[in-house]
């Protein structure tokens, strides 16, 4: 049936197209032609989410009360957990039932802050490169975007005597992410320090995105924006389980910071959604009280194979700094190159997936980013398929 009388609203024709949806239909083509893919384009971490947070869903899914509507503002229990697990982790108080909100996965919430809080027009401050969703958010809003570029002179942290006078000014909400996705860069507790005061100077919202908040090396602890005196006046900090948890399939997330600011975006989500199932809340809630040895395990786990890729990339011609933090190895591409055609020569040469770093705005031109997803054996083999495929620096 011709349906090309449907037109799609505005606001998703403006978006640009979802790289990682692009990648998947070049993946799709690449299978089809028998490549064995070793997929290190998307941030989905491999393995199992641990066993006693398995355990945890399975006793909740015998609550015969959590197979109905779960209360919109989330579990109390759950709840109580998020403030209990920032107390613990960052000597930051928090009142469970104002200043905490469980999201269906961060990338939703910071999508739906942009919608509570955006109108056409507004102007929001996304450094490029950045995670798709704090642009894609203020853009499907209606934003009036301004990208600071982040470069690797500067360590890829943002440069705030760089956003013009005129910009700050009319600005109404920063999103910003250390430890950061793609770079994988950190920034030092004087750039948090220093961003609470150009906000409230400037009375900007801030929007920080700590999804990486334990993915840390050697013993670096990532800030939070929240343990910067002044911060919760005018800031919200999201967390995933995704990453730390392996649970990116669970879809479960929370917001905490500024009561006022949390309330806005609850009240979207109340006429959005039902909030999450309330098994994979209690699931969620063990997940947060698990011992920090099995944070270690994890912080082990992708050291050694950041180390283990590190080295290979170094034997190939590549002069890199080890990266504090995060899943991602952020890797320039040959001088003669760019982005978009070292992705596709690597995925088509190769048959590894890795994400061209202008996906993430144009600052990421020139450089491409590396998911440590696999054990040692299986990143080995791709750094052996670019040997064998002469894919050097
Ligand atoms: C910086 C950052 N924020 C948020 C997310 C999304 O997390 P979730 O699975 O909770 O939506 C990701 C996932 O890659 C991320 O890198």
């Amino acid at each position: 049936m011709k349906t090309s009388w449907i037109n799609r609203a505005d606001r998703l024709s403006a978006l640009p197209p979802y790289v990682f949806a692009r990648l998947d239909e070049l993946k799709v083509k690449a299978t089809e032609q028998g490549l064995d893919l070793i997929d290190l384009g998307m941030g989905n971490p491999d393995g199992a989410t641990p066993q006693p947070i398995i355990e945890a869903a399975k006793e909740a899914l015998n609550i015969t009360k959590y197979h109905g509507y779960p209360p919109f503002e989330g579990t109390a229990d759950f709840r109580q957990a998020i403030a209990n697990w920032y107390q613990r982790r960052y000597q930051v108080d928090l009142s469970a039932d104002s200043e905490t909100l469980p999201l269906l996965g961060s990338k939703e919430g910071l999508c739906h802050l942009a919608l509570a809080y955006v109108n056409q027009g507004d102007t929001v401050i996304v450094p490029s490169p950045s995670y798709p969703a704090h642009y894609r958010g203020p853009a499907i809003a209606g934003a009036d975007i301004y990208a600071p570029i982040l470069t690797a002179e500067e360590d890829w942290v943002l440069n705030l005597s760089k956003i013009p006078e005129n910009v700050a000014q009319r600005a109404k909400i920063l999103y910003f992410n250390y430890p950061n996705n793609p770079t994988s860069a950190t920034a030092p507790r004087s750039f948090f320090e220093e961003v609470v005061s150009w906000a409230k100077h400037y009375q900007i919202m801030l929007v920080h995105d700590l999804a990486y908040a334990e993915l840390a090396f050697e013993g670096y602890k990532p800030t939070s924006l929240l343990q910067i005196k002044g911060a919760k006046d005018i800031s919200v900090e999201f967390h995933t389980l995704s990453k730390t948890y392996n649970m990116a399939g669970w879809r479960v997330g929370f917001v905490v910071g500024n009561t006022d600011i949390i309330q806005g975006l609850r009240t979207l989500k109340t006429n959005l959604d039902y909030g999450i199932f309330s098994v994979i809340q209690a699931a969620a809630q063990t997940a947060l009280q698990l011992p920090d040895t099995y944070i270690y395990e994890v912080q082990q786990r992708y050291q050694k194979r950041r180390d283990f890729v590190m080295e290979g990339l170094t034997k190939l011609g590549w002069n890199m700094k080890p990266s504090k933090a995060t899943m991602y190895l952020w890797v320039q591409v040959p001088r003669n190159s760019n982005s978009t055609d070292f992705a596709l020569n690597v995925l088509q040469n190769t048959g590894v997936v890795v994400t061209p770093g202008n996906a993430f705005g144009e600052g990421g031109e020139g450089y491409v980013r590396l998911s440590l997803i696999g054990d040692c054996q299986r990143l080995g083999e791709a750094l052996q398929r670019w040997e064998n495929a002469g894919i050097r620096y």
